[in-house]
C-alpha cells in the first residue's frame, strides 16, 4: 500500500473482487467460505483493518472509513446472497421430495390367511389371555400315548370309533398310528411337567373318514388344567368364557350334556345356543343347540398312567374341533373345501395377512 490514493484504488479493486465472489457463490457452503476469507479473523478485509495502524492521521481516517464501509457492504451482500441461496435450497428440496398424491394406492399383499390359521390364532389369543401355555406333540404316535395311557385298553370299543390310520408293524411288531386326537399331548405334558398345568395343544389329527363334515385330516385344540383344587365349575366357567369371546356375541348359552369318554369322568359334551332359519345358522340364544366340543374331569387312571398322584391332583380336559369352529363362525358349509387348495376359495374366505387377532383389537377384522 503506497499513498492514500493508492489505498483507495486498492479498496475499490478489492470491493469489486469480493462482490463478484459473493454473487458467484453457488451454494451456502461456498458463501460461507467467501465470508471467512473476507471478514474472518484472517480475511482480506480484516487484514487491511489491521494494517491501518501503519498509516498516520488523515490517511488512516480516510482508509478506515472506506474499509468500514466496504466491510458493511460485503456483509450486507453476503446476507442478501444467503437469503437467495436459502430460498433456492428449500425450493430444490421441495422439488426433489415432491410426491404425487393423485397416484393410486399400492395394492395390499396377495397372500391370505387360511380360516383354520385365523381361528387357531383367535383361540390362542383367548386362552393365552386366560394364562394357558401352548404344548405340542408328534403326529405319529404310539399306541400308549394315543390310547393306552388315556384309559383305552386294546379291546376297548372306543377304538372302533376312532377310524385309526395304522402304520405297518415295526421290527418290534408295534404298529404306530397317526394320532386320532390331540389328547396324547395331555399324556406327554403330564409325563414331562410337574403340576400345576394349564396348557392348550392345537394341531392336526387324522381319522379315516370323509364326507361334508369330515376330512381324513382335521384340527383339534386340546385343553388341560391340573392342580390340587380344580373342579367341574372351573371347567364350565372356562369354556363358557371361551365360547363368548370366540363368537363375539354377548350371550351365547352353553349346555353341558352328560357324555362318555374313557379318559374323563364325569364327561360332557358342550352345545351352544343357535337359531336356524331359511338354511342360515345364527350363533346366540335361540331355540336350537349345536355340539362343539367334548370335555370332562381327567380320569384318575389317566393321572396314574402319567405319573401323577390322583389323591393329590385333579383337573379337567377338553377337545375342540377347530375346523368346526371355523365353519360355524365364518359360515363355510363344506369342510372338504378347506383343503382343496383353491386360490379363489382362499381369496374369498381368507384373512388379511397382517391383521393378527387380539382381544382388545378384535379377533376378526
Ligand atoms: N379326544 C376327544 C375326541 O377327540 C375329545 C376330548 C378331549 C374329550 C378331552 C374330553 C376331553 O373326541
Amino acid at each position: 500500500m503506497g499513498d492514500g490514493r493508492g489505498d483507495m484504488d486498492d479498496i475499490n479493486d478489492l470491493r469489486a473482487t469480493l462482490l463478484a465472489e459473493v454473487t458467484g457463490a453457488a451454494n451456502l457452503d461456498g458463501l460461507e467460505r467467501v465470508r471467512v476469507a473476507t471478514l474472518g479473523k484472517k480475511g482480506a478485509v480484516t487484514d487491511r483493518m489491521k494494517s491501518l495502524r501503519d498509516l498516520d492521521g488523515a490517511a488512516r481516517k480516510a482508509a478506515g472509513a472506506a474499509l468500514n464501509a466496504l466491510k458493511n457492504e460485503i456483509s450486507d451482500a453476503i446476507e442478501a446472497r444467503k437469503e437467495d441461496l436459502g430460498d433456492a435450497h428449500v425450493e430444490a428440496r421441495l422439488a426433489s421430495e415432491q410426491i404425487d398424491v393423485t397416484l393410486p394406492a399400492r395394492s395390499s399383499p396377495d397372500g391370505r390367511v387360511h380360516p383354520v390359521s385365523q381361528v387357531l390364532d383367535e383361540i390362542i389369543a383367548i386362552f393365552g389371555d386366560m394364562g394357558f401355555a401352548i404344548a405340542e406333540g408328534p403326529h405319529i404316535e404310539d399306541d400308549f400315548h394315543n390310547f393306552e395311557a388315556l384309559n383305552i385298553p386294546p379291546e376297548h370299543p372306543a377304538r372302533q370309533e376312532h377310524d385309526t390310520f395304522y402304520f405297518a408293524p415295526g421290527p418290534d411288531g408295534e404298529r404306530k398310528v397317526l394320532r386320532t386326537h390331540t389328547s396324547p399331548v395331555q399324556v406327554r405334558t403330564m409325563q414331562s411337567t410337574e403340576p400345576p398345568l394349564r396348557i392348550i395343544a392345537p394341531g392336526r389329527t387324522y381319522r379315516c373318514d370323509s364326507d361334508q363334515t369330515h376330512t381324513p385330516m382335521f384340527h383339534q385344540v386340546e385343553g388341560l388344567v391340573i392342580d390340587k383344587s380344580t373342579h367341574m365349575g372351573h371347567l364350565k366357567g372356562c369354556l363358557h368364557d371361551f365360547v363368548t369371546a370366540f363368537f363375539e356375541v354377548d350371550d351365547v348359552p352353553t349346555r353341558f350334556r352328560p357324555s362318555y369318554f374313557p379318559f374323563t369322568s364325569p364327561s360332557a359334551e358342550v352345545d351352544i345356543g343357535c337359531t336356524r332359519k331359511d338354511g342360515e345358522l345364527r350363533i346366540g340364544a335361540g331355540d336350537d343347540w349345536l355340539e362343539i366340543l367334548g370335555c370332562g374331569m381327567v380320569h384318575s387312571n389317566v393321572l396314574t398312567n402319567c405319573g401323577i398322584d390322583p389323591a393329590v391332583y385333579q383337573g379337567f380336559a377338553f377337545g375342540i374341533g377347530i375346523d368346526r369352529l371355523a365353519m360355524l363362525k365364518y359360515g363355510i358349509n363344506d369342510l372338504r373345501s378347506f383343503f382343496d387348495a383353491d386360490l379363489r376359495w382362499l381369496r374369498h374366505y381368507g384373512f388379511a395377512a397382517l391383521d393378527l387377532p387380539t382381544l382388545p383389537g378384535g379377533l376378526a377384522r
